[in-house]
Formats: structure tokens, C-alpha cells, sequence
């Protein structure tokens, strides 16, 4: 896929079908995302791909999240975590002062654009989540993250979409000035 129709074509996608992603296409993403720039090569990004059976465990702490009691609202939460196709959970090292955190929490943040747009370009629909699970002390247990070590940037979803949204992105020109 061309640059500008990846990047154009990139949607956050909330529903998806259980489709597979392949490990090729992960590892693909995952390269994309080790290509991303960072200041004084700090190279501050960890990736956590978590399969199904970790999956299935993070549903009773989503549901305690949600407050979900009825069937119907439990089997929403479990098809969102475990329809997309692969979750990839990314963390920052901790390392240094303010300033070079705020530097090298950009530099995660190039890093899963380069997930998502490497996503969009292999055909896979793609979401980051920031959500209360994905901040969750139990959640970081399970996933074998040490928040005293790393902080969670963030949930990347990635699998093949049940629908596409379309939002409505203001006109560029309100953030765009021009100085002689
Ligand atoms: C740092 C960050 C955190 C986000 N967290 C969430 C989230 O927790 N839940 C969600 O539905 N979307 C989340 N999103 C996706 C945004 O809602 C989405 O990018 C926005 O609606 C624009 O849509 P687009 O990605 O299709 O352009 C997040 C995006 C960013 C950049």
C-alpha cells in the first residue's frame, strides 16, 4: 500500500472478527515499531504480545473494571478482548529525569504509530487503548510488567475489522499557521 493511502486509511477500529493475525504480519508490526526514532538512542520501548489463554484471564478483571453482571454485557467485554486477532501491550523503561521520560515517552508514542500504520498497509485494522484495564495493577501482574521498571503506554488491538468507522476530523487550516 502507498505511504499516503496507509496513512489515510488508518481508523481506530472498535469491533473485530476472530480472525488470526499471522506471526509474519506481528513481526512485521513489530519491526516497524523498532524503527522508530528516539532521543539519545534510548530505545524505550518493551512489547508484550499476549495470546488468548492471557487474554481469557484479563475478562474477570474487565468485567470487575465495567461493574458487568448480565451475560449480554460479559460477552461484549469477551469478544473485545479476545476477537482482535493479536494484542500487542507496550511499555516504556523508566529512565532519567522529567525531561527525558516526556522525550522517550514520544518515542513510544512513533512506535506504535509505526504498529498501526504497518497494520493498516498489511490489510489489519488496528486500536490503541489507554482505558482503565490496561493501567490496572492486576493487569500489570498478569502481564509480568514491573511498574517500579516500566510504565503501560498503552493496548495496540490488531486484527481484521467487523466495521470501520468514519469520524468527522476538522478542517486542517485551524491548526495550521503560516509566518512570513
Ligand atoms: C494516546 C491515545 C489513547 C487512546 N485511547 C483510546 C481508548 O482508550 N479507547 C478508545 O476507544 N480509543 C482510544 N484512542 C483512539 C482515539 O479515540 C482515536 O484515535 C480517535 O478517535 C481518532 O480516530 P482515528 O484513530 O480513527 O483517527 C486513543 C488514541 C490515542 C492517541
Amino acid at each position: 500500500m502507498e505511504f499516503f493511502e496507509t496513512v489515510f486509511g488508518r481508523r481506530t477500529i472498535h469491533n473485530y472478527l476472530p480472525d488470526p493475525v499471522p506471526t509474519e504480519v506481528l513481526d512485521k508490526l513489530l519491526s516497524a515499531a523498532h524503527m522508530a526514532p528516539n532521543h539519545k538512542l534510548t530505545w524505550p520501548w518493551r512489547f508484550v504480545v499476549v495470546g488468548s489463554e492471557t487474554r481469557q484471564r484479563l475478562l474477570p478483571i474487565a468485567c470487575e473494571l465495567k461493574k458487568a453482571t448480565s451475560p449480554q454485557v460479559i460477552n461484549k467485554i469477551r469478544e473485545k478482548l479476545l476477537n482482535p486477532g493479536a494484542l500487542i501491550v507496550v511499555t516504556q523503561k523508566i529512565n532519567g529525569d522529567d525531561f527525558r521520560q516526556k522525550e522517550d515517552y514520544a518515542a513510544v508514542c512513533c512506535a506504535i504509530q509505526n504498529v498501526m500504520l504497518a497494520a493498516t498497509a498489511e490489510g489489519f485494522g488496528s486500536k490503541w487503548s489507554t482505558g482503565g484495564l490496561t493501567q490496572h495493577p492486576s493487569v500489570c501482574d498478569l502481564l509480568e510488567i514491573d511498574l517500579s521498571q516500566e510504565t503501560v503506554a498503552g493496548f495496540i488491538w490488531v486484527g481484521v475489522p467487523k466495521s470501520t468507522p468514519t469520524i468527522d476530523r476538522p478542517p486542517l487550516d485551524g491548526h495550521v499557521s503560516y509566518l512570513d
